[in-house]
């Protein structure tokens, strides 16, 4: 199997929130070209991080592909806010919603890219109806809501198959996956078909990230 393009995305969860402006500046001098972005509600998932004015501060800072993870329920009322604070991909969960191609119509028509995730347990039949459709699937290898967690290593027969249906249709959306991703982990999810890799304590919480980044990129490199 062939991956072409294979990108890291360091999660910000994980970095130190009082100098966010520093720590992605880190991942665009290590080569990165995404950042991702968690943002959680307290009601989707267990936790809050953080949101729209964050978000907007930063974009004036930075020039990187802000990857938005949005861990929240009523995703259509915030689009349009995520949007307007500077995100290039919005990605919102696929159990939050019966009508999700409404939502990535809605996320498209702002001219940016649209994402659905699902959750490790989620059956990955939920998301058949809007592969068409969409720029990019984020499945999680952990249970949304906090950094640092282990991978679940029963979300790999999921890449696999979605990394099937792609070059079986010849469809081109992104194959992100997000959640216990390490020097270790990386592999499997690689050798499963993902292309897009977030990773946030296996970076932030390393001793030299941009180190940890050349490393990633360094197995990437195989692929
Ligand atoms: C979890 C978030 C992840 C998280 C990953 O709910 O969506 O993006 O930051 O953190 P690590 O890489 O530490 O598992
Ligand atoms: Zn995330």
């Amino acid at each position: 199997m062939t991956i072409k393009k294979i990108e890291l995305a360091p999660s910000l969860l994980s970095c130190d929130f009082g100098h966010i402006e520093k720590e992605i500046q880190m991942a665009v001098e290590a080569g990165c070209q995404y950042i991702h972005w968690d943002v959680m509600d307290g009601h989707f998932v267990p936790n809050i991080s953080l949101g729209v004015p964050v978000i907007a501060s930063l974009r004036k800072k930075c020039n990187i592909i802000f990857d938005v993870h949005l861990m929240i329920e009523n995703p259509q009322a915030f689009i349009e806010p995520f949007q307007k604070a500077g995100s290039d991909i919005i990605t919102f969960h696929i159990e939050t919603t019966d009508n999700p191609k409404q939502i990535i119509n809605d996320i498209k028509s702002k001219k940016i890219k649209a994402g659905v995730s699902i959750n490790p347990y989620t059956p990955i039949e939920s998301v058949y109806e809007i592969l068409d459709s969409v720029d990019l699937i984020l499945l999680m290898t952990v249970n949304p809501g906090f950094g640092a967690q282990s991978f679940i290593p029963e979300v790999l027969p999921k890449i696999k198959t979605l990394r099937n249906i792609i070059e079986s249709r010849n469809l081109s959306f992104l194959l992100e996956v997000d959640g216990g991703i390490n020097l270790q982990t990386v592999t499997e999810v690689l050798d499963a078909g993902a292309n897009l890799i977030v990773a946030g304590s296996s970076i932030y919480h390393s001793k030299d990230p941009k180190k940890t980044i050349q490393q990633f990129k360094e197995i990437f490199e195989k692929y």
